[in-house]
């Protein structure tokens, strides 16, 4: 039986060989939006939409912005910072803004933004932020090189250096939980 798929597999793996252009990308490139009205699906039997589906969203976002930065497949590696500032409801037209902040050897951060939009009155409402951390993937699911990222704006500079601490206190962390694993536990000075 022929697969139907072979061909979109073959085009894949064509373009994710192709050598990567190391030029640093400014955040910008990687700007990504979704605008969704929420369905009875994604909510309560009292009409609050569950964080899950604003996460699922977040997530998906953040994954389209990691991979227009790389230019190639990418995976979640971590989602921390996430916080939930308003209630979001059913018919609610939500949209998801994301944009890396930051890039190293084969990571990115990227940072994410959920507001509601009220149609009629045209205001915004601030719902949830997050920060994501994406690693590029080769075509053996190895972790890849990434372009840096060349922050051009004040906005960004900012972006990039707060992206810097929360990048450094996640190694902290996961080398004193390593620590910890170890029966190594370092006691504060
Ligand atoms: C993410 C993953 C590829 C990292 O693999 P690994 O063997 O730990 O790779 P490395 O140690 O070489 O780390 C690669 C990069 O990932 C980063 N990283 C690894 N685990 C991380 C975590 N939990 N949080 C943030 N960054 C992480 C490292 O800091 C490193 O970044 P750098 O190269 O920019 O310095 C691997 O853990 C994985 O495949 N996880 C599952 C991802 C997935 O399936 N996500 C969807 C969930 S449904």
């Amino acid at each position: 039986m022929s697969d139907p798929w072979a061909r979109l597999r073959a085009e894949r793996t064509r373009q994710y060989s192709a050598p990567l252009d190391m030029t640093p990308r400014p955040p910008s490139a990687s700007r990504t939006e979704i605008s969704t009205v929420m369905q009875i699906a994604q909510a309560n039997n009292d009409g609050n939409v569950h964080g899950g589906s604003i996460m699922r969203l977040v997530d998906e976002a953040a994954g389209i912005a990691a991979m227009r930065h790389s230019h190639r497949r990418v995976v979640t590696a971590s989602m921390d910072d996430m916080s939930f500032l308003a209630p979001v409801y059913i018919g609610d037209l939500v949209t998801v803004r994301a944009m890396v902040n930051d890039a190293h050897r084969t990571s990115m951060e990227v940072g994410v933004r959920v507001d509601v939009e009220n149609v009629a009155s045209e205001e915004w409402r601030y719902v949830a932020s997050a920060h994501l951390v994406f690693v590029a993937l080769d075509l053996d699911g190895r972790p890849t090189t990434v372009p840096p990222i060349a922050a051009v704006t004040d906005d960004e500079r900012r972006r990039q250096e707060r992206a810097r601490i929360r990048r450094e206190q996640r190694l902290v962390r996961k080398r004193a939980l390593n620590d910890a694993a170890k029966g190594k536990r370092r006691e504060p000075a």
